[in-house]
C-alpha cells in the first residue's frame, strides 16, 4: 500500500505534466480515423506526421495509403558504441537510411551495449527498427531488467498486429515467455513458458526464426519452441491465425505493473513495479542490457506481389500476407504534417512571425507524434507542451528546425507522456473494458509505450 500511496503522490504531484482524463482509443477498423487526421498510430490515436510512419495501423486509418510505405528489410548487425543509428521519434521522417532504429524514452549506451532505461515516473524505453522484415531471423543478446511489475521485451510487431514474442518478468528471473498473435486476436493458448538461468545477470542469446512456414523460437542457440503456419487454420473464418505480414523488431522495457494498468496486466506483470528498489536508489532506473542484435531478411513468400525494392504497402485492409506489395514508393515524409497521401506537406513559411518560437509540432494543430506530447496545448488532449519539460528549453524536437542549439536527444524523461496501453475501449468505458485489459494483459501492447499515464486517483 505505501509504495503505491507514494507513487500516486509522485504522479499527484507532477500533476502539470500530466491530465487526469484517460485516453481513450480512438480508431479501430470499425471506427476508422477522420479525414483530418488520417493516421491510426500503434496506440490507436489519429494524427499526421509520425502517426502515418512505423505502426500506422492501415485497417483502422481513414484509408490504407494513408499510412506512409514502409521500409524494406535490410540484413544488418547492430553494436551500440554509441547511438547514432538511433533517431528519437521527434526526429524521425522515414528515413530509414540515415537511422536504424527509432526510440522513445530514454535510451543509453555503456560498455559498447544499450541500455533500455526506465527511471521513476516514465514509462520506460522503446526502440523499434525501421527497416521492417518480411520473415527474417532476429536475435539478441540481453540481459533483462529485474524487479516486480518491470517486463523487459523483445518482439516482432507488424503494423496490422501480428505479433511475435520474447517476454521476461523481472519478478521471474528463471523465465522467458513466448508468445505469438495474429492482427492482434487474443487467443491464451498462444504463449508458452521456458526455463533459463538468471536472465538479469546472464547474457543469454534469444533468436526468432520466421519464414512463411514456421517461426522459430531459440534460446542460446537451441529451438525451445516451433509454431507452424499450418497448425494456425481456423475453419470459421477460413485464415490462418500465423504472424505474416512485415514486422519492425522492438526492444522494450516497460512499466506492466503501474496502478493505472488492468488488474490482470498488473497481475501477469508480478505486481506493482517498487519505484524505491536497489536499481532505481543505485542507478536512477531499471535497465535491460542490450549487446548485439542482429535482423536477417528471408525472400519474401514465394507469390509475393513484386514491384519494387524499396517499401511494403498493403493492397488492402485485410492485412494479410497475400495483400502486402514490395514498391518502390518512397518512405520519407517531408515534415511532420505530411501523411502517406500528402508526403510533400510542409510547414508554413518560418517567416510567418507567430510560428517563428515554437517547434513544428507546437505549431500543428493536429497531433503528430504519437505517445508524446509535443503536439501542443491542447493538439492531443495531452500534457500541455513538450517545452515545459525540456531542461534547455528549446521547446521540443519535433522536426528539422535546425536551430543548432547543443540538445541531447535523450535529455527529454519520457515521464509521463507515455504509458502502456489504453484501457479503455473506444466510446465504451464499461463493457470494454476487461477485454482491453485481457489484450493488455496478453501483452498485445507488449513493447508499446505510448499515451499518458492514466490517472485515477
Ligand atoms: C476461429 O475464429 C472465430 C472467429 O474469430 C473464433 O470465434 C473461434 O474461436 C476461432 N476458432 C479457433 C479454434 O481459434
Ligand atoms: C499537401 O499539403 C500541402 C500543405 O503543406 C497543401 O498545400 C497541398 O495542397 C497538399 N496536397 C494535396 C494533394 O493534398
Amino acid at each position: 500500500m505505501a509504495p503505491l500511496l507514494r507513487y500516486a503522490m509522485a504522479l499527484a504531484m507532477a500533476s502539470q505534466l500530466v491530465l487526469s482524463q484517460r485516453i481513450e482509443v480512438e480508431c479501430t477498423p470499425s471506427k476508422k480515423c477522420p479525414d483530418s487526421k488520417p493516421c491510426c498510430s500503434q496506440y490507436g490515436q489519429c494524427g499526421v506526421g509520425a502517426y502515418c510512419l512505423g505502426g500506422c495501423d492501415p485497417k483502422s486509418s481513414t484509408t490504407v495509403d494513408a499510412c506512409v510505405p514502409a521500409p524494406v528489410c535490410q540484413s544488418k548487425t547492430f553494436k551500440w558504441d554509441n547511438l547514432d543509428s538511433v533517431a528519437p521519434n521527434t526526429k524521425y521522417l522515414g528515413d530509414a537510411s540515415k537511422a536504424d532504429w527509432v526510440a522513445s524514452g530514454q535510451p543509453l549506451t555503456t560498455g559498447g551495449n544499450l541500455l533500455l532505461t526506465m527511471a521513476p515516473e516514465t514509462v520506460g524505453t522503446l526502440l523499434a527498427s525501421n527497416h521492417y522484415m518480411w520473415y527474417g531471423k532476429t536475435t539478441a543478446r540481453l540481459k533483462t531488467s529485474r524487479g516486480k511489475g518491470v517486463v523487459t521485451a523483445f518482439i516482432l510487431l507488424s503494423d496490422v498486429k501480428d505479433e511475435v514474442d520474447f517476454e521476461w518478468i523481472g519478478s521471474n528471473l528463471q523465465d522467458v515467455e513466448t508468445n505469438y498473435y495474429f492482427q492482434g486476436i487474443t487467443d491464451y493458448s498462444n504463449g508458452d513458458t521456458f526455463k533459463t538461468e538468471d536472465t538479469f545477470n546472464n547474457f543469454h542469446l534469444y533468436e526468432i526464426d520466421w519464414t512463411p512456414e514456421a517461426v522459430k523460437w531459440s534460446i542460446d542457440g537451441k529451438v525451445v519452441r516451433t509454431l507452424e503456419r499450418k497448425s494456425t487454420f481456423n475453419a470459421t473464418t477460413d485464415q490462418y491465425n500465423y504472424p505474416q505480414s512485415p514486422s519492425r523488431v522492438q526492444l522494450s522495457l516497460w512499466p506492466g505493473g503501474l496502478p493505472s494498468n488492468g488488474e490482470g496486466t498488473i497481475e501477469w506483470a508480478g505486481g506493482l513495479v517498487n519505484w524505491e528498489h536497489p536499481d532505481i536508489t543505485n542507478h536512477g532506473y531499471y535497465y535491460a542490457t542490450f549487446d548485439e542484435v542482429t535482423i536477417e531478411c528471408y525472400d519474401p513468400p514465394a507469390n509475393a506481389d513484386i514491384k519494387g525494392d524499396t517499401s511494403y504497402i498493403f493492397k488492402d485492409a485485410s492485412g494479410t500476407e497475400d495483400t502486402v506489395q514490395m514498391t518502390n514508393k518512397k518512405t520519407v515524409l517531408k515534415s511532420f504534417l505530411g501523411t502517406g497521401v500528402n508526403m510533400t506537406a510542409d510547414y508554413p513559411s518560418k517567416s510567418s512571425s507567430s510560428s517563428s518560437s515554437k517547434s513544428p509540432a507546437e505549431s500543428s494543430d493536429v497531433a503528430v507524434i504519437p505517445g508524446l506530447t509535443g503536439g501542443g496545448p491542447g493538439t492531443n488532449g495531452q500534457r500541455e507542451s513538450e517545452g515545459k519539460n525540456n531542461k534547455d528549453g528549446d521547446g521540443g524536437d519535433g522536426g528539422d528546425d535546425g536551430d543548432g542549439s547543443p540538445t541531447n536527444d535523450w535529455d527529454r524523461p519520457a515521464t509521463t507522456g507515455f504509458t502502456q496501453g489504453n484501457v479503455d475501449g473506444p466510446g465504451d468505458s464499461n463493457g470494454a473494458s476487461s477485454q482491453n485489459e485481457q489484450m493488455l494483459r496478453g501483452s498485445l501492447f507488449a513493447g508499446l509505450v505510448a499515451l499518458t499515464v492514466l490517472v485515477t486517483l
